[in-house]
This record gives C-alpha cells, sequence and structure tokens, in this order.
C-alpha cells in the first residue's frame, strides 16, 4: 500500500526568514499523521533556515527543486546532490515543466540528475507532463511515456524503489485550471502501466504519481479518492498555511 505524500513546491517564493516564519506557523498548524507524509521545497537560499525551523518536527521531510549532476567543481550557480544532503533534504524536484520550458532543461540532463540523486540517497520526484497543445493533439501518452523513458530509461528495478513521479499537466500549472479527476487518472494509469512494462509490476506498485496542476482545497478530495492518485504536489496552494493545512486533513 503506497502512502498519501503531499508535497509543497514553493517555486521562488519566501525569503530565508520569511520561509523560516512560515514553518514556525505551519508545524504549530499541522497535526503529524500517521497515514500521510508531506514535504516542503523552498527556494535553495530557505533550505538552511528551514530545517532550523522545522528543528526535530521529522514529519515534514525537506527537499529541493532541483541540483545539478555533479559532485562539485566548476559549474557556476550549481547546487549539488551532496550539498542538498549536507543541508538536510531528503528528497528533490526534477524536470519540473518550468525547468524544461524555461532553462531549456532536456530529458538527458533530467536523467543525469536522477541518478546523481539517487546515488545521494536523495528520493527524486520525477515531473512529467503534457502541454495544451499536446493534449488537443491527441498525444499525451505519448509525450508522458517518452518523458519516462528520457527520464528514467536504463535504470534498474532495484534503482527505482524510492521514486515517485509527478504528473503535472502543463496547461493545469497556475492557470486555476486543474485536471478533472478523470483525465489525472487516465494519466496516472499510463504511467504506471509504462512503469510495469518497462521494469516489473513492482516498480509500478510502489512509484508513488503524484498530482500537481492547480490543486486546492476545493478539488484535492476528489483527487485523491482514486487510488491512483497517491498525493499532490502543490505550488500556490502550498503558500498559505490556512490552504496547506485543509489539504492535509483532507488527506488524511
Ligand atoms: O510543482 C507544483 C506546480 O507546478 C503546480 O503549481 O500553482 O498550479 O499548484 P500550482
Amino acid at each position: 500500500m503506497r502512502r498519501i505524500l503531499i508535497v509543497g513546491n514553493w517555486k521562488m517564493n519566501k525569503t530565508a526568514s520569511e520561509a523560516a516564519a512560515f514553518v514556525r506557523d505551519l508545524i504549530k498548524a499541522l497535526p503529524a499523521s500517521p497515514s500521510v507524509d508531506f514535504g516542503i521545497a523552498p527556494p535553495f537560499t530557505a533550505l538552511e533556515s528551514v530545517r532550523a525551523a522545522l528543528g526535530a518536527s521529522a514529519f515534514i521531510q525537506l527537499g529541493a527543486q532541483n541540483m545539478f549532476w555533479e559532485d562539485q567543481g566548476a559549474y557556476t550557480g550549481e547546487i549539488s546532490a551532496p550539498m542538498l544532503r549536507d543541508l538536510g533534504c531528503r528528497f528533490v524536484i526534477l524536470g519540473h515543466s518550468e525547468r524544461r520550458t524555461l532553462f531549456g532543461e532536456q530529458d538527458d540532463a533530467i536523467h543525469k540528475k536522477i541518478r546523481a540523486a539517487l546515488k545521494h540517497g536523495l528520493q527524486a520526484i520525477l515531473c512529467i507532463g503534457e502541454s495544451l497543445a499536446q493534449r488537443e493533439r491527441g498525444t499525451t501518452d505519448e509525450v508522458l511515456t517518452g518523458q519516462l523513458q528520457g527520464g528514467l530509461g536504463g535504470f534498474r528495478a532495484e534503482e527505482l524503489t524510492t521514486l515517485s513521479i509527478a504528473y503535472e499537466p502543463v496547461w493545469a500549472i497556475g492557470t486555476g485550471r486543474a485536471a478533472t479527476v478523470d483525465q489525472a487518472i487516465a494519466a496516472h494509469c499510463t504511467i504506471r502501466r509504462f512503469l510495469s512494462a518497462t521494469w516489473t509490476a513492482d516498480v509500478a506498485d510502489r512509484a508513488r504519481i503524484l498530482y500537481g496542476g492547480s490543486v486546492t482545497p476545493e478539488n484535492v478530495e476528489g483527487l485523491l479518492k482514486s487510488d491512483q492518485i497517491d498525493g499532490a504536489l502543490i505550488g500556490g496552494a502550498c503558500l498559505r498555511i490556512d490552504s496547506f493545512v485543509k489539504i492535509a486533513a483532507v488527506a488524511q
């Protein structure tokens, strides 16, 4: 049985001090849950202050929104997996559509990042999703399986035991127009079928597949009712304590 995973992707929001104040309030408002895992991914600059604010509240895992694949060296402006581990990160979001579209990240780079994350014991959350044009052309499944192949091809089944995948249709991100439950379930089934066919049924059964894209306290219940949807990757709604707490309450 897969545990529900609720992750907040803060994107480029909150300074280190704002982040720490937010987390101090969040942990007062968010009860630990025996059945749900929580994660937050602040900007790099706030990882240290958030770690300090989380203190002993181990039920919220700390993660990053991106990283580079080399451990160290002449890579100006980049951050490595060992650096994230040293700051207490347990997971890293990779291949987010904003990285793909705004920063030209391609599958081969994402593949190297996933390899580096796993090598250093960071759980990877691989983001995939189709654009509106791709959906309208009827190529959603092809896009999703292509991104899975590009990001994960060549990994051995044993390497994928901690993998999570976030299905984030590009047209639903930050638009207020979430996928319908049926659209999300169809995409998640495509993803799981591909994992099973390409690796093993065990890989497919273990992988947590999250939905992301305009998740709100109002629509999350319908999404999480399906046993194909193992959690949510949340942008805008996780920047407010009241909405994050409401989403968490639904997930219990
Ligand atoms: O990674 C989360 C994401 O891209 C969704 O953002 O603001 O639509 O919840 P949002």
